[in-house]
């Protein structure tokens, strides 16, 4: 950890001195302000070399909220394949979904003395607690998927939040509806009679995806009727379930099942077949990730749609942030989150993401 710190710093001091001779940089004055730049500009390099080798020997803690989430396995397994492939040394644990828990592991970690930890909270409302301990012992950190607001970041300049617009997500699956023949409205009656299955509402993905799926239709001037809205906290056995019970509560009614993610979708499902309905037919069905099953699905017929939430992608740059920290960059207020896009997929272009 000193030896990382000590070559950071010598890469920053090396870097500011390049940038103290920034005029002489453009139009060197004299050969000696050329000298200077070019050796201060080596200087640099070399440490940013050490840097790199030294931090990819480095100790990384992974903190998930739990193991027992489809989205978060495929995530979880994403960084561990890319930080080993680096040469970290990696500890991954699982905090049960039990926020308690997940603060003694970091404080475990701490004590350790990891260089560097990337942590999905348990509970968004955790995070002014997480970030105040991360920055008492110093330990550069990247948040994934839950994100805190700006202002709390703010709190710690060696934090970096690495995740996607959750509002995006929820107006793609709007217009995955809009894209429809009758835009939702299978019975015709002027209105999109749809229920929403939700995931832990103290997460903002399940906030806005709830708000912006919904505020896609309204805004193309499509009537809407919500029947129902509960939590599935994200399973897919709850999603079945709700799905089971609304499906015997209002039959035809439903015309459109939204899931804020495709764990329950795929729980929808089975509780739609079950009730004899056919999706993209009499009903329509769509959620977000694009997990394998549920893009098997989509190929099928089986959704009408879903939103790739890309894990692979997010744990490249959430590595990638974790190695700018680790090479001694702080980041300003208000530029502490870095997103991925989401990516709509649909039958037609199913294939290129399988
Ligand atoms: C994913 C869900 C997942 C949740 C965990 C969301 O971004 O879409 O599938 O359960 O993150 O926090």
């Amino acid at each position: 950890m000193k030896k990382l710190t000590a070559l950071a710093l010598a890469g920053c001091m090396a870097v500011s001195l390049a940038a103290c001779g920034g005029s002489a940089s453009t139009t060197p004055a004299s050969s000696e302000a050329a000298s200077t730049e070019s050796a201060a500009t080596s200087a640099a390099e070399s440490a940013a070399e050490s840097v790199t080798e030294a931090t990819q020997g480095g100790k990384v803690g992974v903190c998930i909220y739990k193991f027992d989430d489809a989205f978060m396995t495929t995530y979880r397994n994403a960084l561990q394949e890319i930080l080993e492939g680096k040469g970290y040394e990696v500890t991954i644990v699982d905090g049960n979904n039990d926020q308690a828990k997940q603060n003694e592991q970091i404080n475990t970690f701490i004590t350790q003395g990891v260089d560097a930890l990337i942590i999905n909270p348990v509970m968004t409302s955790a995070a002014d607690q997480i970030i105040s301990t991360v920055k008492g012992a110093d330990v550069p950190t990247v948040l994934i998927n839950r994100e805190p607001t700006a202002d709390q970041m703010s709190a710690y300049d060696k934090l970096v939040y690495v995740g996607c617009d959750a509002a995006q997500s929820g107006t793609f699956q709007g217009e995955l509806i809009l894209d429809t023949e009758n835009k939702g409205d299978i019975n015709g009656d002027g209105k999109v009679s749809y229920i929403m299955i939700q995931g832990d509402p103290e997460n903002i993905d399940a906030q806005l995806r709830t708000e912006y799926s919904v505020k896609a239709l309204t805004d193309a001037g499509v009537e809407v009727e919500q029947l129902d809205l509960q939590r599935g906290d994200w399973d897919r056995n709850k999603g079945q379930e709700i799905c089971q019970n609304d499906l015997a509560k209002y039959g035809d009614q439903i015309e459109v099942v939204f899931c804020n993610n495709d764990d329950m979708a795929i729980g929808a499902l089975q509780a739609i077949q079950a009730a004899g309905r056919t999706v993209n037919k009499d009903i329509y069905l769509v959620g977000v990730d694009a997990l394998d099953a549920a893009k098997n699905e989509v190929a099928n017929g089986n959704m009408t749609g879903t939103v790739l939430n890309d894990a692979k992608g997010q744990a490249t740059q959430a590595v990638a942030s974790m190695e700018e920290l680790l090479g001694g960059k702080t980041f300003e207020a208000g530029s502490q989150s870095v997103y991925v896009d989401y990516v709509k997929v649909t039958p037609d272009n199913v294939k290129d993401f399988q």
